[in-house]
């Protein structure tokens, strides 16, 4: 079976991918150098799993590690997911994105090219097509950005599109990943205040944090708060699953969105995220963030076409698997 390398493994969508991948009969191997990850997760992983985990720890900004690890194990793919992913920090720190983001990137093709391994699969993002009116978005909507990480993701892309026809790529944009694993074992676990509604919202739900701030009203949708297209990180996971094997049979390049192609609102979030944990969870209404669009939704009919790939899970799934992982961590911190 194809064995595949996970840069950025031990990280929420990452980790969650493992798992999939296992699940679906592949060999991983996770380097990561657990900036963004917590120590625990390739226990966790493996208790989940039950097999041995194997990790390099490593960073992409160093090449010597990333040939440490073609040098240890037979890579056949490769998942890259080692990156920033903060976009009102890379306003303020554009070239550490830069660095990171693009200059990682370089680094894991280098590393590939001297390993003999020329399938990638790259995470993307729907923040490279930028504000639009066009909704739901098509993949051959033109690409700009709003932001240093927006950019970083544009280029990602570019880069990819210039390598020989000997690679296999696979350029997956990710809408709005939310939820956890239905072991409620693994999940997403910021340090700090949350940037993202779901986390923020667990962290009301918890009693950590008072209340959400429900950033504008006045947007022109259905109850006037911003509108996304919600994706659970389990059928997330899966998308990657299905884009490798299409590399690996077919070695046909491909680029999609990977969302519901469902739009729900911040208020519709707010419901079902109460109903999940049984309480309703405090909010007012603030101004409009920055750079917030109105609208963010995926035209799902390509990565349906091209990988058979449909996410099934809803909102009320999103939401209830999420409150599990949260609420299941604050009984064992207790
Ligand atoms: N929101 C609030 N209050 C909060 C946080 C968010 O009202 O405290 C609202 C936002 O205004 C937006 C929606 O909830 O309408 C979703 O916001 P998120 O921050 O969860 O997600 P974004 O859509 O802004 O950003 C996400 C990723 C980015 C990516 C972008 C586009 O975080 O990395 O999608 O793909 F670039």
């Amino acid at each position: 079976m194809a064995k595949i390398l996970l840069t950025g493994g031990a990280g929420y969508i990452g980790s969650h991918t493992y798992l999939a991948l296992i699940d679906a009969g592949f060999e991983v191997v996770i380097f990561d150098n657990f900036s963004n990850a917590k120590p625990d997760v390739p226990a966790r992983l493996q208790d989940i799993a039950g097999d041995r985990v194997h990790v390099v720890e490593g960073d992409v900004l160093n090449r010597t590690d990333l040939d440490a690890a073609f040098a240890a194990h037979q890579i056949d793919g490769v998942v890259h997911f080692a990156a920033k992913k903060a976009v009102g920090e890379s306003v303020e720190k554009p070239l550490d994105y830069m660095h990171t983001n693009v200059g990682g990137l370089l680094n894991v093709l280098a590393a590939m090219e001297a390993g003999g391994c020329r399938r990638i699969v790259f995470s993307s993002s729907a923040t490279v097509y930028g504000d639009t009116d066009v909704q739901p978005i098509p993949e051959d909507h033109p690409r700009t950005y709003t932001s240093p990480y927006a950019f970083t993701k544009i280029a990602g892309e570019q880069i990819l599109e210039q390598l020989t026809d000997d690679w296999a790529v696979g350029i997956l944009r990710y809408f709005n990943p939310v939820g956890a694993h239905r072991s409620a074992m693994i999940g997403e676990d910021p340090e700090d205040i949350p940037n993202n509604l779901v986390p923020y919202i667990a962290k009301v739900a918890t009693g950590d944090l008072a209340k959400l701030s429900v950033f504008g009203d006045d947007y022109d949708t259905p109850d006037g708060t911003g509108v996304r297209d919600y994706i659970h990180v389990e059928d997330l996971a899966n998308g990657h699953v299905l884009s490798l094997k299409r590399l690996i049979d077919t070695g046909e390049s491909h680029t999609v969105n990977l969302g519901t192609g469902e739009g729900s609102s911040v208020l519709d979030v707010v419901r079902a995220y109460g109903a999940a944990c049984g309480d309703d969870i405090a909010y007012a209404i603030a101004p409009r963030r920055d750079g917030d669009v109105a609208v963010l939704t995926a035209r799902p009919d390509k990565a349906k076409a091209e990988l058979g790939f449909e996410a099934t899970r809803t909102l009320a799934d999103m939401c209830r698997s999420s409150w599990a992982w949260v609420s299941g961590q604050r009984r064992n911190d207790k």
